[in-house]
């Protein structure tokens, strides 16, 4: 099939609409412009064209169709019922951007709704749309006219890039003017129900319904097995063919860890203004403190990914504010919820014995950091685990074992009696360290945006790489013997036999992101200062 494309106006007059009302009333689909994106249009009254719609589109089949109407008084024949709240919801937003779903009538097709006893309706106010519906003297069934699953489409030659082939006809009326998808409020239960944001804003429907409810799906994964209150929250969609990451934090932030973290691969969409600091290429999809910019820009900056080859995006994207909700449902999609908190900062802290950890720790805490201990993660996986005790009694001999508990003396013992031995303690010990450790943080990170891993080997176990920054705490070797001797009440040649069992200080310091000196004259707190600075 050939796909043709006319050029229609909001001033032509009839005449110009002859081809596209002749196939609607055959049961054909047509790619439609609306204001908010283009649909794949088709009589919502006849089985043979919605299955022609799903076709098309590869649209999985228990997604249901939204049905367009050209005034208001045609919601009579779709629906059993029209309540109050939606002819206010309608005297304020229609024609235009909002879609309700109401209890369906006898008249709407089964295949419209898949199944469901309900249908969503909408008026659309764009001029090209409105006509095409009333020649036609159909109600219109009509998605996003996307392949399932990519960015809605905004222009014309979106719709042809999807569809070439599989249509007959694309009307192109420009390019859409809101840029995102219609509202949708569900007026089916006791309250009004927002089930897709769009630029209808919540805001702007409390003001007219008082209570309206934010279905779960609109910010969060569905669960496994939940059951949606609409069937297209549950589809992966508007993504780009590129891995898309959303992350969250300031500009600066955003900078940093995309600089950080690029490959050859790695590119951004940022806002207006923003990406001089990249080391990256980007693309700017509008004014951050205008939602509708952003919400008109970003499915076709999200196509323009895909036209440029963009393997792996990192993106800005604004806060949970109401008024943006609509551009953060989408964004979520699009990166399969795929989000980095920036805010949130996972730190190593280490250094040689004496050097005065556990100070710099302390204080840290009272700035409000959590902190992981190392050495109790140690401790604390080698009790009731019987798999690691298994191991362990596996390479080091049974004898390590008492009544099937851990003799540590004796571990100690066979483990530091050779480096070969002592390598293979740690082989075993540092991954479920680790794990663990991750564990924790993963927790911490629920209430604080700042944890603090405490661990004297955290480079030796290769946890450092984990982390976003490493700090290291350091002192003379002689203020670290008095320390170590006085805080163990051991003597200066058991201290310095510790002391040369560890690593040179440039092994530490190549490895740190923050050195703080704990010594006289240096004032720890001065020495925190721009550490506490850039992250708390
Ligand atoms: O702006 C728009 O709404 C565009 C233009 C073309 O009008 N259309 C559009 O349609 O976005 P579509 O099919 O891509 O999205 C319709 C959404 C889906 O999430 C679908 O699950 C939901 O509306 N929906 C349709 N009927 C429903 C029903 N009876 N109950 C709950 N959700 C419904
Ligand atoms: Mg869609």
């Amino acid at each position: 099939m050939k796909t043709e494309i006319i050029k229609i106006s909001a001033t032509d007059d009839s005449g110009k609409y002859e081809k596209a009302v002749e196939l609607l009333k055959n049961n054909q689909v047509v790619g439609m412009p609306t204001e908010t994106v283009y649909g794949l249009a088709g009589n919502a009254y006849s089985e043979e064209a919605v299955k022609r719609i799903f076709e098309a589109k590869g649209r999985p089949q228990d997604n249901p169709l939204i049905v367009h109407i050209s005034e208001f008084s045609e919601i009579y024949d779709l629906v059993s019922e029209v309540p109050e709240i939606a002819k206010k919801l309608a005297e304020s937003f229609w024609p235009g951007p909002l879609t309700m779903i109401l209890h369906k009538s006898e008249k709407v097709p089964m295949c419209v709704t898949a199944g469901l006893d309900s249908v969503a309706v909408r008026c659309p106010s764009h001029t090209v749309a409105r006509n095409l519906i009333k020649y036609s003297g159909l109600p219109i069934a009509a998605p996003s006219a996307n392949i399932s699953g990519k960015p809605s489409p905004t222009k014309a030659e979106h719709v042809f890039t999807d569809l070439n082939g599989k249509i007959p006809l694309v009307i192109d009326g420009g390019e859409s003017e809101e840029g995102v998808e219609s509202t949708v409020i569900s007026l089916c239960g006791d309250t009004p129900k927002l089930l897709r944001p769009g630029n209808v804003t919540l805001r702007e429907l409390e003001s007219v319904c008082g209570e309206v409810l934010v279905d779960d799906a609109v910010l969060n994964p569905l669960k496994d097995g939940e059951k949606v209150s609409s069937p297209g929250m549950k589809y992966k969609h508007y993504s780009p063919n590129a891995t898309v990451t959303i992350l969250k934090g300031d500009y600066k932030l955003f900078c940093d860890y995309v600089n950080k973290n690029k490959t050859s691969d790695t590119f951004a969409m940022v806002f207006d203004g923003e990406g001089n600091d990249l080391d990256v290429e980007f693309i700017t999809y509008g004014n951050k403190n205008d939602y509708r910019s952003l919400s008109n820009h970003l499915f076709d900056c999200l196509r323009e990914l895909d036209a440029l080859g963009v393997k792996q995006c990192f993106v800005r994207c604004p806060d949970e504010t109401t008024d943006d909700l609509a551009v953060l449902n989408r964004l979520l999609r699009a990166a399969a919820f795929k989000v980095i908190d920036l805010k949130k900062v996972l730190l190593g802290l280490t250094g040689k014995t004496g050097a005065g950890k556990s100070t710099v720790s302390r204080y840290l805490k009272e700035k409000g950091a959590y902190i992981i201990d190392g050495d109790i993660v140690a401790r604390e996986i080698l009790v009731d685990n019987p798999e690691l005790l298994n191991t362990l009694s596996k390479k080091f001999g049974s004898g390590i074992l008492e009544n099937g508990a851990l003799n540590r003396k004796k571990l100690a013992e066979k483990a530091f009696s050779s480096p070969e031995n002592t390598a293979l303690l740690n082989s075993i010990m540092h991954p479920a360290i680790n794990d663990k450790i991750q564990c924790e943080a993963t927790e911490a990170f629920k209430t604080h945006n700042v944890v603090i891993v405490d661990a004297a080997a955290i480079i030796e176990s290769g946890y450092a790489d984990t982390c976003d920054k490493l700090i290291v705490v350091t002192a003379p070797e002689e203020i670290r013997k008095k320390r170590i001797m006085k805080r163990d009440a051991i003597s200066e040649t058991d201290a310095m036999i510790r002391i040369n069992g560890q690593k040179k200080d440039e092994f530490y310091e190549s490895k740190a992101d923050y050195i703080i000196k704990n010594y006289e004259p240096f004032l720890l707190e001065n020495e925190l200062a721009e550490l506490i600075n850039n992250i708390f």
